[in-house]
C-alpha cells in the first residue's frame, strides 16, 4: 500500500482502511470480501454503457493484437480515422474536426493552445485571455488548472496561465431545489460581456465552461444562459468552448449538452465515456473555421501546422475501444434511454429533498448533485458520506460536501431506487 501515492485522495486514511473494487459487470461492483456494491455514478462519470462489456474488451484486445501501436506523428492507424468520422457524426455543428489526447485534461490544454493558434492564425496574437467561471473544474494540467475556480484544486498551482479571468457561477443561494434549468439567472453570463468592456475583447482568445458544472456538484445553467454566452462570444469574435467531458455522451439525455441546450460551440473537448472508461481517451472537436485557419496558416503543405500532440493521441487500443462504444451507445439506444429514465431519476433524487443533512439538490438528464450541511471543516462530511455508502454497498463521487449521481445509462427503475434508499438510509445516520 505505501508505495502508491494515490490521486485525489486522502492517503494516509484510505491505507488504514482501503475501500477496493476487485470486479464490474453491468451496474454493479465486487469488492474483494465478496459484496456488490452498485455504481451510482457511472465509476468517475465514465462506464455510461456499465461495466464488463466484453464487446469493448475484444475490440481492444483484437486491435493489440494487430497493431499495438504506431506513432502518431506523421504516421497514422486506420482507426483513427475510422473514429473520428463515427464522432463527426454525432456532434453537432461543423466540428467536424477531431484532435485526440490522452485524458479530459489534455483534451482541455489542446483546446486552449488551438484557440491561441486560430487567433495568431487571424492576426491577433494580442488574444491571449481566457474567460472561464468560478466552480469550474477543468482538470488538473497548468492551463485546465488555472481555468479551475474550486479553492482546493488552485492551492498547489502557483501563477498557473496569467491570463484567466472568472465570471461568475450560477449557483444561486436563494434558489435552492430548482429542478432542470432555473428560468432566473440568465443575467449571469453578462460577465462576460463586462469582461469585454474591462479587457478589451481584442485580448480574449476564449470562454469557456461546462455547460452543467459536474465536478462541483452539478450546476444547471439557467434558461437562456448559455445562448446569452454564444451571442457576446459572436459579438466580439470570442471562442465558445465547451467542456463536455462529463456531460459528452447521453448523460443530459443527448449525445452531447450542445444538443440538449440547442447552442453549438465552436469546441468542444470530451473523455471518460468516449471509451466507456475502457482506455485512456479524450478529444477536442473543433469547428471546421477553426481547423481551416490553423491548417492554412502554414503555407507550405510539407510543413507541419500545428506543433502540437502527445505520444499516445489516437493510441489503437483507445480507438478500438471508442469505436465499440459508440456502437453499444448506438445498438441499445442509450442517449434515448437516458433522456426517458431522466424524469424517473429526477424524482427519485429530489425525494431526498426533505432530509436534514441535505441543504440543496439539482439535476438535468441523469446526472444530479446535492449539497449536504457543512460538519466542522469542509469537505469531512462529503468524505465520512463516502466511506459510509462504501461499507453500505453504494458508489458515488463526492467533492467536498456535494455529492454527485450519475448512474450507467444502463441503469433500471430499481437501480435507482436502490441509490436513493440507501442515500436516504447512511444519510440519516451520517446526517
Ligand atoms: C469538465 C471536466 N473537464 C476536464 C476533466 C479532466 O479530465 P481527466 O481527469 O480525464 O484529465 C474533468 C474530470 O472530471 C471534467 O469533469
Amino acid at each position: 500500500m505505501n508505495h502508491f501515492w494515490m490521486p485525489f485522495t486522502a492517503n494516509r486514511d484510505f491505507k488504514k482502511a482501503p475501500r477496493l473494487f476487485s470486479s464490474a459487470k453491468g451496474m454493479f461492483y465486487q469488492t474483494p470480501d465478496g459484496r456488490e456494491i452498485l455504481d451510482g455514478s457511472s465509476g468517475l462519470f465514465c462506464c455510461a454503457a456499465g461495466h464488463g462489456r466484453v464487446e469493448i474488451a475484444r475490440a481492444v484486445y483484437q486491435q493489440l493484437s494487430e497493431l499495438d501501436y504506431a506513432s502518431p506523428f506523421q504516421s497514422a492507424h486506420p482507426l483513427a480515422f475510422q473514429l473520428a468520422n463515427a464522432l463527426s457524426q454525432i456532434i453537432p455543428g461543423d466540428l467536424n474536426q477531431i484532435f485526440f489526447t490522452c485524458s479530459g485534461s489534455e483534451a482541455v490544454e489542446s483546446a486552449m493552445r488551438i484557440a491561441l493558434a486560430y487567433h495568431q492564425a487571424m492576426g491577433q496574437s494580442g488574444r491571449t485571455r481566457f474567460v472561464s467561471r468560478e466552480r469550474a473544474y477543468h482538470g488538473v494540467n497548468i492551463g485546465g488548472a488555472s481555468l479551475g475556480g474550486m479553492v482546493k484544486n488552485r492551492r498547489a498551482l502557483g501563477p498557473g496561465y496569467p491570463n484567466v479571468v472568472h465570471m461568475r457561477h450560477t449557483w444561486q443561494e436563494e434558489r435552492r431545489f430548482v429542478r432542470g434549468q432555473d428560468a432566473q439567472g440568465q443575467h449571469l453570463a453578462d460577465d462576460l460581456k463586462r469582461f469585454v468592456q474591462c479587457y478589451g475583447a481584442e485580448t480574449i482568445a476564449a470562454c469557456i465552461v461546462e455547460p452543467v458544472a459536474g465536478s462541483t456538484g452539478v450546476l444547471v445553467p439557467p434558461l437562456g444562459y448559455l445562448q446569452r454566452l454564444r451571442e457576446i462570444c459572436d459579438e466580439h469574435q470570442i471562442l465558445l468552448i465547451f467542456d463536455e467531458v462529463i456531460c459528452g455522451f447521453g448523460r443530459l439525455g443527448d449525445a452531447f449538452a450542445a444538443d440538449a441546450f440547442g447552442v453549438v460551440p465552436d469546441m468542444m473537448t470530451m473523455a471518460k465515456a468516449l471509451t466507456n472508461g475502457a482506455q485512456p481517451m479524450g478529444a477536442v472537436a473543433v469547428s471546421e473555421k477553426i481547423h481551416n485557419a490553423v491548417i492554412n496558416a502554414t503555407k507550405n503543405e510539407q510543413l507541419i501546422e500545428l506543433f502540437h500532440g502527445y505520444t499516445y493521441s489516437a493510441h489503437p487500443a483507445a480507438c478500438a475501444a471508442a469505436l465499440a462504444t459508440l456502437t453499444i451507445y448506438e445498438e441499445e439506444q442509450l442517449f434515448e434511454r437516458a433522456a426517458h429514465l431522466s424524469d424517473i431519476f429526477l424524482d427519485a433524487v429530489f425525494s431526498l429533498r426533505d432530509l436534514p443533512a441535505i441543504t440543496d439538490i439539482r439535476g438535468y438528464g441523469l446526472l444530479a448533485g446535492f449539497d449536504l450541511k457543512t460538519k466542522g471543516e469542509p469537505g469531512l462530511h462529503g468524505y465520512a458520506l463516502q466511506k459510509a455508502l462504501y461499507e453500505a454497498g453504494l458508489h458515488i463521487k463526492t467533492t467536498g460536501d456535494a455529492g454527485i449521481i450519475a448512474p450507467p445509462l444502463i441503469a433500471e427503475e430499481k437501480h435507482i431506487q436502490h441509490i436513493v434508499d440507501v442515500l436516504a438510509s447512511v444519510l440519516k445516520g451520517v446526517g
